[in-house]
């Protein structure tokens, strides 16, 4: 009898274990897997300043910056502007304005910077 009401609690105490472990992938691995690998102009930086910026810095820029060539983007690039604007630090001003961009957009400007910004 003793050993029945052990198994059943060993097996109670399983079932709140397994409870507790459900695999949802995307909260365990992240919704989605940031590729900072090789970005390159063409492929991460350009699609994300239009998603991001071009509305405001297309040819008639916003302050006067145009974003519209990767020969502008990496220029503000070179000169740490991008980094520093998209990354809101301070003495920049925050863009896109209020709002931030993701953790893996940041870290793809970053890492297209630190490889040279190729296109
Ligand atoms: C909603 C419009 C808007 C969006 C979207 C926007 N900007 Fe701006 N941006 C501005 C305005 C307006 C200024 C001029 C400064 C000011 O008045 O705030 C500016 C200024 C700048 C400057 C110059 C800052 C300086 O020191 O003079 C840079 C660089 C810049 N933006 C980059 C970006 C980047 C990169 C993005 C996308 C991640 C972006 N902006 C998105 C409106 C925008």
């Amino acid at each position: 009898m003793k050993t029945t009401k052990c198994i059943g609690l060993i097996f109670i105490v399983l079932l709140i274990f397994s409870g507790c472990y459900y695999d949802n992938k995307a909260e365990t691995y992240g919704t989605s897997v940031c590729d900072t690998l090789n970005p390159t102009y063409a492929a991460t930086i350009e699609p994300m300043i239009k998603r991001n910026c071009i509305g405001c810095h297309g040819s008639v820029g916003s302050g006067g910056v145009s974003l519209n060539s990767y020969e502008l983007v990496k220029s503000e690039a070179s000169s740490g502007r991008l980094e520093g604007v998209t990354n809101q630090l301070q003495s920049y001003y925050s863009m896109p304005p209020g709002t931030k961009m993701s953790n893996c957009e940041l870290n793809q400007i970053a890492k297209w910077v630190r490889l040279g910004m190729p296109r």
